[in-house]
């Protein structure tokens, strides 16, 4: 029995041992973090671990450097406001005829009105990212929602001259966050006004069918090339040669609200010239309700 019990616990250091060589490895200081992990000599048994930890390091890696690109990032976008605001500031300051510190003061509000939007699409961006929070899973109407919106939006569109419409037929019941959806609105709609010739006209309309809710912003600004549409939902990007002010976040937060409510959205070409984004949901069944 002895005998045994001695050979038994000798085959189990050898089995064991790549197990501890590998933990030893991790464990390493000398190591930089997620790196990928080696093990010399390591059996067979145990290289598709190492390999799956090295895959998952590496993803965590590839995550990481995303998010520091996108702080590096905002951090510029937010650096450029900033020292607008403070020169506007000084200026006004300087400035003692009444009617040109007023004017100086009317533009440091606009910039700081900018600023506060670009915190807000940070923020939604944020809230979006897998994992932030527990998803909210509320029912909306998005038809109420585009609604709201468009009140919002209502005196841009006035100071653009433009025509803003709603078509719709009733209730479009999704479900998901409210707050996240309405800001998808918004952004798509903000383009739609901002992309636009003045005295042009921008159309939202809502249907429901086949189990699916469907948005769509029509414009009638000059659209987006087909090679620059896969482009323009990344973070931070722009068109080049774009003269109208933004960041690059709108269509970003649009396709992450999107898909984070298990939709998808499609860029296309309005039948009148411009462009035409369309954004499709989940249709909320009646007993989601009950949620
Ligand atoms: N309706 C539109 N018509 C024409 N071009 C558009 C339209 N919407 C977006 N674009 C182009 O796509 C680019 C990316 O849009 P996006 O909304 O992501 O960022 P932005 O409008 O530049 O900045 P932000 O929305 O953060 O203020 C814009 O710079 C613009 O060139
Ligand atoms: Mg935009």
């Amino acid at each position: 029995m002895a005998i045994a019990g001695v050979f038994v616990l000798l085959g189990l250091r050898r089995g064991l041992a790549p197990l501890i060589r590998l933990r030893d490895a991790v464990r390493s200081p000398d190591r930089s973090d997620l790196d990928p992990v080696e093990v010399p000599g390591a059996q067979s048994e145990i290289r598709p671990l190492i390999d799956a930890l090295n895959a998952y390091m590496e993803r965590v890696r590839a995550q990481m450097a995303a998010q520091r690109r996108f702080i590096a990032n905002a951090a510029h976008q937010l650096r450029t406001p900033l020292a607008l605001l403070s020169t506007q500031a000084s200026y006004a300051l300087r400035e003692s005829a009444a009617d040109r510190r007023q004017e100086a003061l009317v533009a440091l509000q606009a910039s700081s009105g900018r600023l506060a939007r670009l915190a807000e699409q940070l923020l939604t961006l944020s809230r979006a990212e897998p994992g932030s929070r527990r998803p909210r899973a509320d029912r909306i109407d998005l038809t109420e929602a585009a609604r709201q919106v468009l009140e919002g939006q209502a005196p841009k569109a006035v100071e653009r001259n433009i025509d803003l419409g709603l078509e719709e037929t009733g209730p479009v019941p999704v479900i998901g966050d409210g707050t996240m959806l309405r800001e998808m609105i918004v952004n798509l709609i903000d383009n739609a006004l901002r992309y636009s010739k003045p005295g042009g006209s921008v159309t939202v309309k809502l249907a429901a069918s086949n189990g699916e809710a469907e948005l769509t912003v029509t414009d009638a600004g000059p659209g987006i090339a087909v090679e620059e549409r896969e482009h323009v939902f990344e973070r931070f990007y722009r068109i080049a040669g774009a003269t109208e002010e933004g960041s690059g976040l709108g269509l970003a937060i649009v396709r992450e609200v999107v898909e984070n409510a298990g939709g998808s959205v499609t860029l296309g070409d309005a039948p009148a010239g411009g462009l035409r984004v369309e954004v499709r949901l989940p249709l909320a069944s009646s007993d989601d309700g009950a949620r």
